[in-house]
C-alpha cells in the first residue's frame, strides 16, 4: 500500500505506542480488512478498518488482509483492483488501495450491492485527486444494474450537437472504459477465514492475554469478573474496544496510558436482547451492529414504536465513516460524554439507561441530563464499567428526532446536534413531556430542561414553538458559549433545529388525526426533507478520429500506466522505499510562538534510542521565529517514533515579539506588505469614472487552502560514503530545486547529489519548493551521522508548517451603464506570509480580466506580510483567487451572465532521454514527475506514436537528476506540453538516425531495424529538447506576451441549500471544456474532474482556521474538509469541446491540469443565487457579501430569516416576532 499503510502494518509498527502510525482515521487512507471470528455465531464477518488506529494487540485471532494479499500483478489481479484501474480511478495512486478495500470488504459481505451501499462504503475514503467519479463508476460495475449513464435530456440547456458543425472525420465517443472485458466477480474465488484462526476462536475464551511493550501493557481478560477485578486494581486504565477515541488522545494529545484493558472477549459486553419494551445492546457492540440491529428492528415492530431506534439511524448514517462505525463502539461513544457525540443527545432524549456493573454490584443509571453533565453520582466511577444500553420502543402519541450539522455532510463532526422528544396526552396535541438535548454547544451534551418543563402543557402550535425558541435561546446562553467564534451560527442552528422538530411533528399529527390538521404549506414540506447521499450519474463526451490507426495510442482513453499497480499497492511512494542498513529517522522541532526572538535552548532529553546530533543547549542558528511551525531545529533517531518522542524533550525560550500580525486586515492596519506593489492597467479608468452613472463597490475574501495531498511531505536521503555522492529520494515536484538545495547546504557541487523520484502522491504546487527545505534538512543530517536518514512528516506537521493557497482579498470599484461595464478599478492583497511569492500576485493580476474584454481596467496587487506559515504554489496560482474577485462584480452587475474561464501559463524549456535497447524495448526519460497527473502515461503515447511502436515496448522511469538535468518544476499544468515536445525531438532524432534502415528494409520489424542499427554502430539514445516558447512581461511599462494561449472551459451547476442550516447539496454540474485534440480523453476528464471537485472544496468547504496565537486549529481530515463523495454533483457530466485545434502545443492539445478547478465557483455561484432567491423571498435586498468558502455557516447566516434576527436582536422577548 502506498505511503505504506500496509507497511506499517507489515513493518508491524507498535502500535502499543502511542506514536503509531502518522494518520488519524479520518480519510480512509489506511484501510484493511478484518476478518474476524464472530464472538457468539461460528461464521467469520469482514470488517473495513483503518490501519491507523487499531493497536495490534487487539487483532489477536484475527485475520488480516492487506489490499496486497487480495490480487497482485505477480498472480491475479482481483476484479475490485481491476475495475477501479481499468475505470481511471486512480490519479497518484495513493488513496486507491483504500479505496479498493472498502469496496472489497463490501463485496465479501454483498455481492451484489445496492448504490447506497456503495456510497455507504466510501463514505469514510478521501481522494484528493479524481473527484470521485471514476472510481464510482468502477464499483457501479458490481450492482445488478450497473453503469445507468443518465441522458442529459433533462436539461433545457441540453441539445444535442449539431453533427453539421463537427468534423466529418471525427465522431463524439462516450465510453472510457469496457465493460465486457472485465473478469467476472466470483465469491468463491475468495480467501477463507484460516481455519485455525476459528478453532482458536473457538477455545480463546480460556485464557488471559497480555502483552508487554516498551512502555504500554495490554490486557485481554476473558471473564467480566476478570474484567471488574482489573478495573479495580487499574481505575485509570482505559477499556479500549474500538480505540477511535483513545487511539488519536494518545498519539495527538500527549495522553499515556501505561495499562490498557480491552474488553473485546467479553460476552456479556457484546450481547443484544430484544424485549416488548425495547432493545439491549452490549457496550463493545460497534456501530456497525447496532445500525444493523436497529435497522432490523425497524422493519419488523410497529412504526410507533421505533422512533427513538429511527432517531439514531438517521445519526449513524453520517457519524464517521464506515471503517470508524465498523470499529467504534455504542460504549465507548456515550462513555465520554463528547460534545460531539451524535448518539448521546437521541439516547439520552428517548429516556435510554446504562446498565453498570462494578465489584460492588449492577445499577441502572438513566442517560440523561445528570449524567451527561456528570452531576453528584450520576458519573461513572472509575472501577465502573458500562454493560449495556436499554434503548426502549417508543409509544402512539411519542415522537422523536435527532438533527446534525457538520461542515461535509458525512464523515466530519457535527458542529450542533441535538434530540428531541415530545409525548402527547393521549388524543391530544397537549405536550405531556418534553426533552431537548444539544451537542456542541458547552463541553458535554446538554439538556435545556427549564425551557421544555416551562412548555408541558402546552399545544403544539406556532405560538408554543414561538416561546420554546426564546426560551432555549436564553437557557443555552451559558459561560464559555462564544469560544469556536461561531456562537450566531451555534444559536441559529438551535433554534432552526426545533423549528425542524415542530414541523415533523405537525407532520405526524396530521398523519395521526387528518381531520384536525390542514395541510402543510408546501413551502414547508421541503423542510422535512433531508438531503441524501445519491450515486452520481455521470457523462464524459470526447471526439475521436475514426481514420486513426487503431494501433496510434494518441488521443485514445489509455488506462494510467501505474493504476493497476496503484491498485494492488504495489505503487512504490518514497516511504515504501526499502529500509537501508542503519537507516535513522529525522523529525522536526517546530516554532510555538508567532513572532519571537529565541532566547535559549536545550534538548533535555537522554534517552538510549535518541542520537541527537546538536548540542546539548543553545543549539540553534536561528535566532528569530516569524510563525507557529517554523522549523527550528530537527532530531534523528534509530525509528520515527522515538524521533518524535524525541522532540517534546527539546525547550525553547523565547522572547516575544511586535507586532504579531495573523490576517490580511491587521497587515493592512500596519502597512505590512513585500515590494513592489504590482499595477496592471488599460484605457482611461479615471476619466470613464468620471463619466459613467452607474457605480458599484464591494469587496470578497477567498480564504486559503490546504494542499491536502495524500502522501505527505517524504524525504530518504542515502550518502554514498565516496566522494560525498548523496542519493535523495523525495516526494517533489521540483528535484533539481531540492538537488541544488542539498548541495548548497552541504557545500558540495551539484553533481554529487542525485535526486529520484519517481512518484509522488499528490502535490498540486505543494511540493514544488517546500520539499527542498526538508531534503536539505535530511542531507544535514544524513552527512552529520553518515547514515540513511528518512523524514515523512505526519499529517498534523505537514499541514502546519508547509502553508497552502493564498488567502486573497479583492476590492472593487466598478463602472457600468445598461449592463455594460466600462470601467473597472481593482485592488487585491493577498496573504504572502513572511516569505514573499511575487510570481502568483503577478499571476493573479495577469489573468484577473478572466474572459472578459473590459475597455478601462486597472489591477492593482499587492503581498502582505503575517506571522503564519509562507504559502505556496497551488493549483492554479492566483487565478482561482482573482478570477473569483472578478466573477463578483460580474455577477452582481449582470443579471444573468454567461460564466466562462480562460488561463493561460507561461512557458519553459526542457529536455528528455530516449534510449533504444538491442531487444526493441525503449527507456524514457524526462523531465516531468508523475504526480498523478498522467505525465508518464501521455509520454509512452506520444513515444509509442513517434516511434510508431507499441506502448508495452516504452517504459517510462523515475525522474530524476542523474539521467535529466536542470528541469522545471512540474507545475502550471504544463507537464505534457514541454516534456511531450522534448520527447517528441528525442524520438525524431532516433527515426532520423534509423530511416535509412528502414528504407532499406521497409518489410523488417522493430526489433531487426533496431539490431541493424546497433551493428551499424548507430547510436540508440538520444537527447531531446525543447526551449519553450518566447513569453516577457515587462511589469514597468505594464506590457508583454506572458501566455502563449488560453484554456477556455464553462460550467453549469445546480445547488439546492437548506436555508435553516446552511447545508447545500449540489445538484447537477455539465461542464464543457476546451482541451485542443486530447492526447488521453480518460486523463483529461480525469484531471477536470478532480480540479472541479478540488474548486469545489476551495469554494464552498475547505475553511482553515487559526487561535488568535496563530496556531493552525485544522490540522487533520478531523477538523479540515475536503469534499468527499457526499460533495460530488448528483448529475455530472464532461464534455471535451470537440474541433478544438491549438497548433501552439503538441498535437494540438492543451494543458489541463489547473483550469478546470475555478470551475468549482459555478457552484458557489449557484449557492449564491439560492441564498438571493430566498432572501428575495423574503424581501431583503439581493446584494449581499459572500465569502470564500460559503460554509453552511455563511449560508445559514446570509439567508436571514426570524431566527437569525432572533438571535441577532438577543433574545428578543417580541410576541411580534412570528415564525411563518
Ligand atoms: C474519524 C472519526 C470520526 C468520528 N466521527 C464521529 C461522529 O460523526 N459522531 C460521533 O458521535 N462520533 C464520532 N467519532 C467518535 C467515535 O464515535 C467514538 O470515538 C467512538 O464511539 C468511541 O468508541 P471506541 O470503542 O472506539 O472507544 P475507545 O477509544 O476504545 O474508548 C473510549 C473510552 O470509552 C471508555 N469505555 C469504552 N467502553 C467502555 C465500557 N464498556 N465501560 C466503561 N468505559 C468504557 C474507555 O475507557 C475509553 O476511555 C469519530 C471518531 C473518529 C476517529
Ligand atoms: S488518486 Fe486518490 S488521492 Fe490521488
Amino acid at each position: 500500500m502506498p505511503g505504506s499503510p500496509g507497511g506499517a502494518l507489515v513493518w508491524g509498527s507498535p502500535w502499543l505506542d502511542p506514536w503509531g502510525p502518522r494518520a488519524r482515521g479520518g480519510c480512509g487512507l489506511l484501510c484493511f480488512i478484518l476478518h474476524l471470528a464472530a464472538l457468539l455465531l461460528y461464521n467469520a464477518r469482514h470488517y473495513s478498518a483503518n490501519a491507523c488506529l487499531i493497536p495490534i494487540c487487539s487483532l489477536y485471532g484475527a485475520a488480516i488482509t492487506t489490499v496486497e494479499g487480495i490480487g497482485n500483478t505477480k498472480s491475479r489481479i482481483h476484479p475490485v483492483q481491476e475495475r477501479i484501474a481499468k475505470c481511471h480511478g486512480s490519479q497518484c495512486g495513493f488513496c486507491t488501495p483504500g479505496m479498493v478495500m472498502s469496496i472489497y470488504a463490501l463485496l465479501r459481505n454483498h455481492p451484489e450491492p445496492t448504490s447506497e451501499q456503495i456510497t455507504e462504503a466510501l463514505a469514510g475514503n478521501l481522494c484528493r485527486c479524481t473527484g470521485y467519479r471514476p472510481i464510482i463508476d468502477g464499483c457501479k460495475t458490481f450492482c445488478k444494474v450497473s453503469r445507468s449513464k443518465f441522458n442529459n435530456q433533462n436539461c433545457c440547456l441540453d441539445v444535442e450537437e449539431n453533427p453539421s458543425s463537427l468534423d466529418k472525420e471525427k465522431v463524439i465517443c462516450t465510453e472510457l472504459f469496457t465493460p465486457e472485458e472485465f473478469q467476472p466477480l466470483d465469491p468463491t474465488k475468495e480467501l477463507i477465514f484460516p481455519p485455525e484462526l476459528m478453532v482458536m476462536a473457538n477455545d480463546q475464551q480460556k485464557r488471559t492475554l497480555i502483552f508487554h511493550g516498551e512502555r504500554i501493557t495490554w490486557i485481554s481478560p476473558v471473564s467480566l469478573k476478570e474484567l471488574l477485578e482489573l478495573k479495580t486494581s487499574f481505575p485509570r486504565a482505559p477499556l479500549v474496544v474500538g480505540n477511535t477515541s483513545v487511539g488519536p488522545d494518545m498519539k495527538f494529545k500527549g495522553v499515556f496510558h501505561p495499562i490498557i484493558i480491552s474488553p473485546a472477549r467479553i460476552l456479556d459486553l457484546n450481547l443484544v436482547n430484544y424485549t416488548k419494551n425495547g432493545l439491549t445492546i452490549g457496550a463493545s457492540c460497534s456501530l456497525a451492529l447496532v445500525k444493523d440491529i436497529l435497522e432490523n428492528a425497524v422493519l419488523e415492530l410497529p412504526r410507533e414504536n421505533t422512533k427513538v431506534f429511527c432517531a439514531l439511524l438517521q445519526q449513524l448514517k453520517t457519524l464517521g465513516g464506515q471503517q470508524i462505525r465498523n470499529m467504534a463502539s455504542l460504549g465507548g461513544n456515550i462513555i465520554q460524554r463528547h460534545t460531539t457525540s451524535d448518539l448521546n443527545p437521541v439516547l439520552a432524549a428517548g429516556n435510554c439507561t446504562l446498565s453498570v456493573v462494578s465489584l460492588r454490584g449492577r445499577l441502572q443509571i438513566p442517560l440523561n441530563e445528570q449524567f451527561l453533565t456528570g452531576f453528584g453520582n450520576a458519573i461513572l466511577q472509575p472501577d465502573e464499567i458500562l454493560v449495556s444500553v436499554h434503548i426502549p420502543c417508543s409509544e402512539t402519541g411519542e415522537f422523536v428526532s435527532a438533527f446534525r450539522q457538520a461542515q461535509r455532510r458525512e464523515n466530519a463532526l457535527p458542529i450542533v446536534n441535538a434530540g428531541m422528544r415530545v409525548l402527547f396526552k393521549s388524543g391530544t396535541d397537549t405536550i405531556m413531556d418534553f426533552s431537548i438535548f444539544y451537542g456542541g454547544l458547552a463541553s458535554t451534551t446538554i439538556c435545556v430542561n427549564k425551557s421544555c418543563q416551562s412548555l408541558i402543557g402546552r399545544c403544539w402550535n406556532e405560538q408554543m414553538v414561538g416561546d420554546a425558541c426564546r426560551l432555549v435561546l436564553e437557557e443555552v446562553s451559558i459561560p464559555g458559549f462564544t469560544q469556536d467564534g461561531r456562537a450566531e451560527y451555534k444559536q441559529t442552528l438551535i433554534v432552526s433545529f426545533l423549528f425542524k422538530f415542530y414541523l415533523q411533528v405537525l407532520q405526524g399529527l396530521r398523519q395521526m388525526y387528518p381531520c384536525r390538521y390542514h395541510d402543510m404549506p408546501v413551502r414547508w414540506m421541503s423542510i422535512l426533507q433531508d438531503f441524501q447521499t445519491r450515486i452520481p450519474q455521470s457523462s464524459q463526451k470526447y471526439q475521436v478520429n475514426p481514420e486513426q490507426l487503431p494501433q496510434d495510442p494518441v488521443g485514445r482513453p489509455i488506462m494510467h500506466q501505474a493504476s493497476i499497480k496503484h491498485a494492488t499497492g504495489e505503487a512504490t511512494y518514497c516511504d515504501d522505499i526499502r529500509a537501508v542498513d542503519k537507516e535513522l529517522f529525522l523529525a522536526v522541532v517546530t516554532s510555538s510562538r508567532p513572532h519571537a526572538k529565541i532566547v535559549s535552548s536545550c534538548a533535555l532529553f537522554k534517552m538510549a534510542h535518541s542520537k541527537q546530533y546538536f548540542h546539548q543547549s543553545n543549539f540553534f542558528y536561528l535566532l528569530q521565529v516569524n510563525c507557529v511551525g517554523q522549523i527550528v531545529c530537527a532530531v534523528v533517531a534509530d525509528s520515527d517514533v522515538h524521533a518524535k518522542r524525541a522532540t517534546v524533550k527539546v525547550k525553547i525560550t523565547y522572547e516575544a515579539l511586535e507586532p504579531v500580525i495573523l490576517t490580511i486586515e491587521e497587515a493592512i492596519k500596519h502597512n505590512s506588505f513585500f515590494d513592489p506593489e504590482r499595477k496592471l492597467e488599460q484605457g482611461n479608468v479615471d476619466e470613464a469614472f468620471e463619466t459613467v452613472d452607474h457605480v458599484l463597490e464591494g469587496e470578497i475574501y477567498i480564504g486559503g487552502q490546504e494542499h491536502f495531498y495524500m502522501e505527505t511531505q517524504s524525504v530518504l536521503v542515502v550518502p554514498k560514503g565516496e566522494d560525498k555522492e548523496m542519493d535523495v529520494y523525495v516526494s517533489s515536484q521540483h528535484p533539481t530545486f531540492a538537488q541544488e538545495l542539498v548541495a548548497s547546504v552541504l557545500n558540495v557541487p551539484s553533481n554529487r547529489v542525485m535526486c529520484h523520484v519517481k512518484r509522488v502522491g499528490g502535490g498540486f504546487g505543494g511540493k514544488v519548493t517546500k520539499p527542498a527545505i526538508l531534503a536539505a534538512i535530511t542531507a544535514v543530517a544524513a552527512n552529520k551521522t553518515g547514515h540513511a536518514v528518512r523524514c515523512i512528516l505526519d499529517r498534523g506537521d505537514d499541514m502546519l508548517i508547509t502553508g497552502g493557497r493564498h488567502p486573497f482579498l479583492g476590492k472593487y470599484r466598478v463602472k457600468y451603464k445598461l449592463g455594460k461595464v466600462r470601467a473597472a478599478d481593482i485592488k487585491s492583497v493577498t496573504e504572502s506570509s513572511f516569505f514573499p511569492y511575487p510570481k502568483i500576485m503577478e499571476t493573479a493580476l495577469l489573468r484577473m480580466d478572466n474572459a472578459y474584454k473590459i475597455p478601462n481596467l486597472r489591477f492593482w496587487g499587492h503581498a502582505c506580510k503575517t506571522n503564519l506559515p509562507s504559502n505556496t504554489a497551488f493549483r492554479g496560482f492566483g487565478f482561482p483567487q482573482s478570477a473569483l474577485v472578478t466573477e463578483s462584480w460580474i455577477t452582481d452587475v449582470a443579471v444573468k451572465s454567461e460564466r466562462q474561464s480562460g488561463s493561460n501559463y507561461i512557458f519553459y524549456w526542457t529536455n528528455s532521454l530516449v534510449h533504444i535497447y538491442t531487444d526493441g524495448s525503449v527507456l524514457v526519460t524526462h523531465g516531468g514527475v508523475e504526480l498523478g497527473q498522467g505525465i508518464h502515461t501521455k509520454i509512452m503515447q506520444v513515444t509509442s506514436h513517434e516511434l510508431r511502436i507499441p506502448t508495452s515496448y516504452i517504459h517510462v522511469c523515475e525522474t530524476s537528476t542523474v539521467t535529466v538535468p536542470n528541469t522545471r518544476p512540474t507545475a502550471a499544468s504544463i507537464g505534457t506540453d514541454i516534456n511531450g515536445m522534448a520527447v517528441k525531438n528525442a524520438c525524431q532524432t532516433l527515426l532520423k538516425r534509423l530511416a535509412p534502415i528502414k528504407e532499406k528494409n521497409p518489410e523488417g520489424t522493430w526489433r531487426e531495424w533496431v539490431r541493424e542499427a546497433f551493428h551499424q554502430s548507430i547510436s540508440l539514445s538520444a537527447t531531446g529538447f525543447f526551449r519553450g516558447y518566447d513569453t516577457n512581461m515587462n511589469w514597468e511599462k505594464g506590457e508583454g506576451h506572458p501566455f502563449e494561449y488560453f484554456v477556455y472551459g464553462t460550467a453549469c451547476s445546480e445547488v439546492e441549500i437548506d436555508c435553516l442550516t446552511g447545508d447545500h447539496k449540489n445538484i447537477r454540474t455539465d461542464i464543457v471544456m476546451d482541451v485542443g485534440c486530447s492526447i488521453n480523453p480518460a486523463v483529461d476528464i480525469g484531471q477536470i474532474e478532480g480540479a472541479f471537485v478540488q474548486g469545489v472544496g476551495l469554494y464552498t468547504m475547505e475553511e482553515l482556521t487559526y487561535s488568535p496565537k496563530g496556531v493552525l486549529c485544522t490540522r487533520g481530515p478531523d477538523q479540515y474538509k475536503i469534499p468527499a463523495v457526499c460533495d460530488i454533483p448528483e448529475h455530472f457530466s464532461v464534455s471535451l469541446l470537440s474541433s478544438s485545434q491549438n497548433p501552439r502545443a503538441i498535437y494540438s492539445s492543451k494543458a489541463i491540469g489547473e483550469p478546470a478547478l475555478f470551475l468549482g465557483c459555478s457552484v458557489f455561484f449557484a449557492i449564491k443565487d439560492a441564498i438571493a432567491a430566498a432572501r428575495k423571498e423574503r424581501g431583503l435586498p439581493g446584494n449581499f457579501t459572500l465569502n470564500s468558502p460559503s460554509t453552511p455557516e455563511w449560508i445559514r447566516m446570509t439567508c436571514v430569516d426570524q431566527f437569525t434576527k432572533m438571535v441577532r436582536n438577543c433574545f428578543l422577548k417580541d410576541p411580534r416576532v412570528h415564525f411563518l
